[in-house]
């Protein structure tokens, strides 16, 4: 039997699909890249905005569609679009076998098995079931997610994700250290720890102290691991013991998602955000001092609900004072179910939105230009990932600068040096100039010494 998992939305998606693919693999079935030969099929959703649910949607009709050649396909629905549609999605759409949910990933073997048997859904949690030894066949063979806490429960007015993913839930610490161990014993020098809010991972585990420090400075000293990253932060649970770790530790990522979603205390307000505008400038100005050649992100929502000329004009000009190197703005759209949804009418219209949206994009692109200046010319050290659809290898430095090179396969997730030719608003070009089969790596990493 084949199958295949195609897989929407976050990086949470992305590893819980890549679970399924390798408790499905060990169950004796067989992946195929090509949906057409598949028996079992998998859509993994996203519900985050309204085009993201619209592709569940689609992909239930497309891959509905080869239900006509082969009468005993499975077709199974989970992730969050699933949560959120829950029992109407069987009710509506005869050709789906199967509904299943957040929590019950590490469940798909019985799900399976149940689907040839008859039509269902099933939402239950399965996550004490989850440890280190359950097997996943990761994208990347040098680069591996690891998710260290479910759910959110910081309830942002816009947000679907505490509906679909429940409340937050800390996983074992010492079953994550275990799961990093055996990535670094594979030969992974890479990993990003996941969650809605990394910083408040370990809240919940009695003494209410956030571990997130502890869990990077755990990894820090496994061998053959050389980089640790982790997203996403919410701003006001940054806490500066994380801050020092970061800067510390010479495995951490020198890089902080920071989702500001608005630049107006009012609208932060609205949307339930826990921090003022003065907070957040004072997080980056911290985060910035600390940690040297640490280059920021952040997400922004346009177009909330009420969202005035002057409230937009507040976002843009903290854009301008944070100088992020990269920016994911959203137009608002409303969620069934959420807060904003209910009492706030989505009153702005498209084309302001979409007018808001394009200038964020334009402003980035120019403080992004700017902040590439500085490596022009000079040489970085990325890890080699691999190649874009036009054949370019690229890579990332320590700090996340994305770089794009020529270069051979048998290089992936190698140490590269490269010498930086040209800069764009978007990755740097440079020319390999070593790479960890010429020399020893062990040196200081070059990226890191434009900073001093
Ligand atoms: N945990 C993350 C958010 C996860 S959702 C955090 O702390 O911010 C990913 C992003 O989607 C959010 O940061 C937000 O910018 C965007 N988003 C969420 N709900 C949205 C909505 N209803 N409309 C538009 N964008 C939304
Ligand atoms: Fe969503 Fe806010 Fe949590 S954006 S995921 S409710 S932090």
């Amino acid at each position: 039997m084949k199958f295949h998992i195609k897989t929407f939305g976050c990086q949470m998606n992305v590893n819980e699909s890549e679970i399924m693919k390798g408790l499905l693999t060990e169950e004796g079935l067989e992946w195929t890249e090509n949906p057409a030969q598949a028996d079992v099929i998998l859509l993994n959703t996203c519900s985050v905005r309204k085009k993201a649910e619209d592709k569940m949607y689609g992909a239930i009709g497309m891959y509905g569609k080869y239900k006509e050649k082969n009468k005993n396909l499975i077709l199974g629905v989970g992730g969050c679009s699933a949560e959120k549609e829950r029992e109407s999605i069987l009710k509506k759409y005869h050709k789906v076998n199967f509904v299943f949910g957040t929590r019950n990933v590490v469940d798909i073997v019985n799900l399976v098995k149940r689907a040839k048997k008859e039509r269902f859904y099933d939402f239950s949690d399965k996550l004490s079931e989850v440890s280190y030894q359950i097997p996943k066949i990761p994208n990347s063979k040098h680069h591996a997610w690891v998710t260290i806490q479910y759910g959110c429960n910081k309830y942002c007015t816009y947000c679907i994700v505490p509906y679909t993913r429940g409340l937050e839930k800390s996983r074992n610490f010492n079953d994550i250290i275990n799961e990093v161990h055996d990535y670094a014993k594979k030969g992974f020098k890479e990993i990003t720890y996941l969650g809605q809010n990394v910083d408040s991972y370990g809240k919940d585990f009695g003494d209410g102290t956030p571990k997130l420090d502890k869990l990077i400075q755990e990894a820090g000293k496994i061998k053959g691991l050389e980089r640790i990253w982790f997203t996403t932060s919410y701003p006001s649970d940054i806490t500066d013991s994380l801050i020092k770790t970061i800067a510390n530790e010479p495995k951490a990522a020198k890089y902080f998602h920071l989702p500001v979603q608005a630049g107006s205390n009012k609208v932060l307000k609205e949307m339930n955000r826990r921090y003022t505008r003065e907070y957040f400038f004072d997080l980056v100005r911290r985060v910035k001092e600390n940690i040297i050649g640490v280059t920021t992100s952040s997400d922004i929502i346009v177009g909330f609900p009420g969202e005035t000329d002057e409230d937009y004009e507040q976002t843009l000009d903290l854009i301008k004072r944070c100088r992020f190197e990269k920016v994911n703005v959203a137009e608002y759209s409303p969620r069934e179910g959420t807060i904003a949804a209910k009492y706030k009418p989505d009153d702005i219209p498209k084309s302001i939105k979409n007018k808001r949206l394009m200038k964020i994009l334009e402003l980035q692109k120019q403080i992004n230009h700017e902040e590439n200046e500085k490596y022009a010319e000079k040489i970085v050290r990325v890890i080699q990932e691999g190649t874009t659809k036009q054949g370019i290898h690229y890579g990332r430095t320590i700090n996340n600068k994305m770089v794009m090179f020529d270069s051979n396969d048998e290089l992936n997730g190698k140490y590269i040096d490269v010498k930086v030719r040209r800069i764009s608003a978007g990755p740097l070009y440079g020319e390999k100039i070593t790479t960890e089969l010429d020399h020893n790596f062990q040196s200081e990493d070059p990226t890191m010494k434009l900073f001093k």
